[in-house]
């Protein structure tokens, strides 16, 4: 590969995309933004701009850009789930290495075929799980790694979705039904976390995998009795219920902006009742017993892993507050944390006279944690396309197959009743 910057095009110009770009601005070096496909106009013409991208550079969609001869190095492709592998084939076809979002397929059919095919066209292919790169979870491995706490025994870890988390993202919005989003909650939702368990585990692989789940809260039996169909419209309930959305976005209109807003995203300064409008006929603005959801707002995972090693993971959806929490027991002692809280405490058994355990607090900045991720990923991306050294959190595709199939695998026992299925790889 040439020196100079790594030549990027913008497959896909929404949210994330958008975050992963942000890299170029601050890194002119080492990445530039050269050009963009995305279907929406007035998205590829503003990403046109900020990144000063000539219009033959400019393309519709994924497609119109593979079959354009090849002018860049990669592609960063931020499309939404069910498309990830439609787009990415015909770009690997063209000689483009990826950056793809999570999840990078929605079934294992089309897992199996995008990993196949980044092997046939020796191509890059990295994945977005942009916490393996948040400071909390390297030094997780980075313990782990070190010996300190022996043979690991079990991980398990909680993602606690908040109430205005679960309504905005999930049950009434963009990933809020599996037939038209193609993702089910644990894929659009804790892919994450099942992927951080296996990467954790990397000297073992899951072997067997079961799980529960179902909607319990969500459900049109639970809308209080003379309940409306949208909140601002019809709703006795709109200034009490907890998910009014009068009181989840207008009463905190920056409250999940990109999502509920994104209807009004061409307007420079949206009023108050640009908002009121919206949510009267948005999605974001239903009852939420009564909207076109299908997903689990709870479910958990047990996985056996072949050196007999447990792990599981719990998604609680509706929850007060939302955070991560993770522990990890081995023979030596043990690592508990809290992601939001960016806190780890180490605890190495220790039987002398007077103790049980020794204690080490461990605070992750904000800074590392976060947003951190997001951009630490697309370094280690850059390093990855120019044959450089990558980071002990590298999610390239081979690496990232595993947990794509144990969340598949994991959703199909829960319609199963909750029976063990065998992870075969
Ligand atoms: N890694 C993470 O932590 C994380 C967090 C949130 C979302 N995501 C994932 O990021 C992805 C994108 O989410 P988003 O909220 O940014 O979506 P978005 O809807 O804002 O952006 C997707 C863009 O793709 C464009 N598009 C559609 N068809 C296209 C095509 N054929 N070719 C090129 N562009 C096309 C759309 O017009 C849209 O602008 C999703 O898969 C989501 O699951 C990942």
């Amino acid at each position: 590969m040439e020196s100079g910057p790594l030549r990027v095009i913008i497959v896909g110009g929404g949210h994330r995309s958008l975050t992963y770009a942000e890299y170029a601005q601050l890194n002119k070096d080492r990445m530039q933004i050269v050009g963009v496909a995305e279907p929406d106009e007035s998205r590829r013409n503003m990403i046109a701009k900020r990144f000063s991208i000539p219009p033959e550079h400019c393309f519709r969609d994924a497609l119109a850009l593979s079959e354009a001869p090849k002018f860049a190095d990669a592609v960063i492709n931020g499309t939404m789930d069910h498309i990830h592998v439609e787009t990415t084939l015909p770009l690997l076809e063209a000689g483009y290495d990826v950056l793809l979002e999570k999840p990078f397929a929605v079934n294992e059919r089309e897992a199996r075929l995008l990993a196949d095919t980044a092997v046939r066209t020796g191509r890059k292919v990295m994945v977005c799980f942009v916490l393996r790169y948040a400071g909390f979870y390297r030094k997780i491995k980075e313990i782990m790694l070190s010996g300190a706490i022996g043979s690991v025994i079990d991980i398990h870890s909680a993602e606690y979705v908040s109430y205005h988390h679960m309504s905005t993202s999930y049950v009434r919005g963009k990933w809020n039904n599996s037939d038209r989003c193609h993702s089910t909650m644990l894929l659009a939702k804790c892919c994450h976390d099942i992927d951080i368990i296996t990467w954790l585990m990397s000297e073992t692989k899951p072997k067997f995998i079961s799980s529960f789940g179902s909607c319990i809260q969500y459900r049109p039996e639970n809308a209080p009795e003379g309940s409306g169909t949208y909140c601002l419209v019809d709703c006795p309930y709109v200034d009490t219920c907890v998910y009014s959305a009068k009181r989840l976005y207008l009463d905190h209109p920056d409250r999940w902006v990109v999502y509920v807003w994104d209807k009004l995203e061409n307007i420079e300064n949206p009023t108050d009742e640009d908002r009121r409008e919206l949510l009267r006929t948005s999605p974001y603005g239903r009852c939420i017993y009564k909207s076109d959801n299908n997903i689990v707002d709870h479910q958990s995972v047990n996985i056996l892993f072949e050196n007999g090693a447990t792990g599981s993971h719990s998604m609680i959806g509706g929850a007060a507050t939302g955070t991560r929490k993770i522990s990890v027991t081995g023979t030596k002692g043990m690592i508990y944390g809290d992601f939001e809280e960016g806190r780890l405490t180490v605890s190495i058994i220790n039987p002398d006279p007077g103790c049980e355990k020794d204690d080490t607090e461990i605070t992750v900045s904000e800074h590392e944690n976060h947003g951190g991720g997001d951009l630490k990923l697309v370094e280690d991306f850059v390093a990855y396309c120019k044959g450089e050294k990558t980071s002990v959190s590298c999610t390239s595709i081979d690496g990232s197959l595993l947990s794509h199939l144990a969340v598949f695998l994991a959703d199909e026992s829960m319609e199963k009743g909750g029976i063990p299925l065998e992870i075969i790889t």
